[in-house]
């Protein structure tokens, strides 16, 4: 039984000081939680000056990575710098040393996660990564532990706070795009470089991360197909709207006959679903287990102590186990690294479902047929057709949404349609799933 748990934290920014506060402020609890001491024994980062809000105890600020690294009586190693170097050198190098790791770097380990988990395993040391996902909500300690009992067929995410965010005051307020990522940016809710978090980057690395945990199979990157919210305009979101549908970016994960379906793009959801409810930036994750049915986990997705709570939570976590001695009693990746399986990915092309389309076109007879005539001649069924009023240039939309297709023969007709001389732009596509209203639990 060990009685003191020594914690070492690279990185003292906005996630670093919100975890070193809880574990100073909460210290009693976490140890009587723990049923060991749980001590912050380092806090290391290039800048020692800055003031944090948060009073460490003396000694334990460094700058000097190696007094955690070779510190013997060093247990956990929690990297908060982010990015992928130095932090993946730094996690390999503690976990070398046979320390314990807890990260929320959901970027490293959807790049490199498998070298790491894989380094652990060899080592025998955890590698705990609450907080790479969905912030403060404990989706990951849900799905191994609290769903263990189910076969995961749908996972379904809004895992990106500032998408949602944006996508909420367009909503909302019928803002464009571009001015609400400038207030966003203005207000510190947006990056100055928004890529990742507009362009689904961010949301696919944590779709990583929840698939190969949900299907036990070893996904990478590479094989998620990733669209982002950057050309979705206020047109668009009140098409959407008198459709029934709410325009939401989601990571979807769908097990069936053996392949999944491992996709990031804009989706129509219908408006009454409990996903749509998930507004500015919360997240939100649903699953949908063989014996438990539907269960979805809401929450703040990203910030200091939202993130911080999920830190703190794999770190009490690993002082139990170290306490008791039974460290990895719940693997990393919720299965033992070496029943972890090849992915099999549905190729995207192979992917079904319902469409919504735009056309700016120019508005001059003849057009809506031979829209329908090429979408016809590649086996897509149109549902329904919307055209409202011309812009001052003579442009019109022309907004389509079809029955279920095959996302093969959608680019075939899209490619068709988007040669086509009175077609004006790119058509744009957001995808429809109609997942299961409100109406039907009750
Ligand atoms: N950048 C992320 C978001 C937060 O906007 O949700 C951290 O995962």
């Amino acid at each position: 039984m060990k009685e003191t748990v020594n914690v070492g934290i690279l990185g003292f920014g906005t996630v670093g000081s919100g975890t070193a506060r809880i574990l100073l402020e909460n210290r009693d609890l976490l140890s009587v939680r723990a049923g060991c001491d749980v001590v912050l024994k380092w806090v290391c980062d290039k800048d020692t000056v800055t003031d944090r809000g948060v009073e460490l105890p003396d000694g334990v600020l460094t700058d000097k990575i190696d007094n955690l690294l070779d510190d013997p009586e060093l247990d956990i190693f929690v990297e908060l710098i982010g990015g992928i170097e130095p932090a993946r050198s730094f996690i390999l190098r503690a976990i070398e040393k046979g320390k314990h790791v807890v990260t929320a770097n959901k970027a490293l380990l959807a790049a490199h996660g498998l070298e790491i988990f894989s380094a652990a395993a060899e080592k025998g040391v955890e590698v705990a990564f609450e907080a790479s996902v969905g912030g403060g909500i404990p989706c990951i300690k849900g799905l191994k532990e609290g769903l263990v009992a189910n076969h995961i067929s749908t996972i379904i995410g809004i895992m990106n706070g500032t998408a949602n965010y944006i996508l909420t005051r367009m909503t909302r307020y019928g803002d464009t795009f571009q001015e609400v990522l400038k207030d966003a940016q203005r207000l510190g809710y947006a990056e100055a470089d928004p890529t990742y978090d507009v362009e689904g980057i961010d949301t696919a690395h944590k779709l990583v991360i929840m698939s190969t945990i949900a299907f036990g199979q070893k996904v990478t990157l590479d094989q998620v197909y990733t669209e982002g919210i950057s050309r979705i305009t206020p047109t668009d979101i009140a098409f959407a709207s008198e459709l029934g549908f709410i325009v939401k970016l989601l990571a979807i994960g769908r097990l069936s006959n053996g392949q999944i379906e491992v996709r990031v793009h804009p989706t129509m959801i219908p408006e009454d679903h409990l996903l749509s409810h998930v507004q500015g930036a919360y997240n939100a994750v649903y699953f949908m287990g063989d014996a438990v049915g539907k269960v979805m986990m809401y929450g703040m997705g990203a910030g200091q102590m939202p993130t911080g709570s999920a830190v703190v939570a794999d770190i009490v976590d690993i002082a139990r186990n170290i306490s008791v001695g039974s460290a990895n009693r719940v693997p990393s990746l919720g299965m033992p690294f070496a029943s972890l399986k090849e992915a099999e990915i549905k190729p995207m092309d192979k992917v079904i479902c319902k469409y919504y389309f735009r056309f700016m076109v120019k508005d001059s007879p003849g057009v809506l047929s031979k829209i329908s005539g090429v979408l016809g001649e590649n086996g897509i069924s149109i549902q329904s057709v919307v055209q409202k009023g011309r812009d001052s240039e003579g442009a019109v939309p022309i907004v389509m949404v079809t029955h279920e297709a095959e996302e093969a023969r959608v680019n075939a007709a899209l490619d068709t349609i988007s040669h086509i001389d009175f077609v004006l732009d790119q058509p744009l596509t957001i995808r429809i799933e109609d997942l299961d209203s409100l109406e039907d639990s009750l």
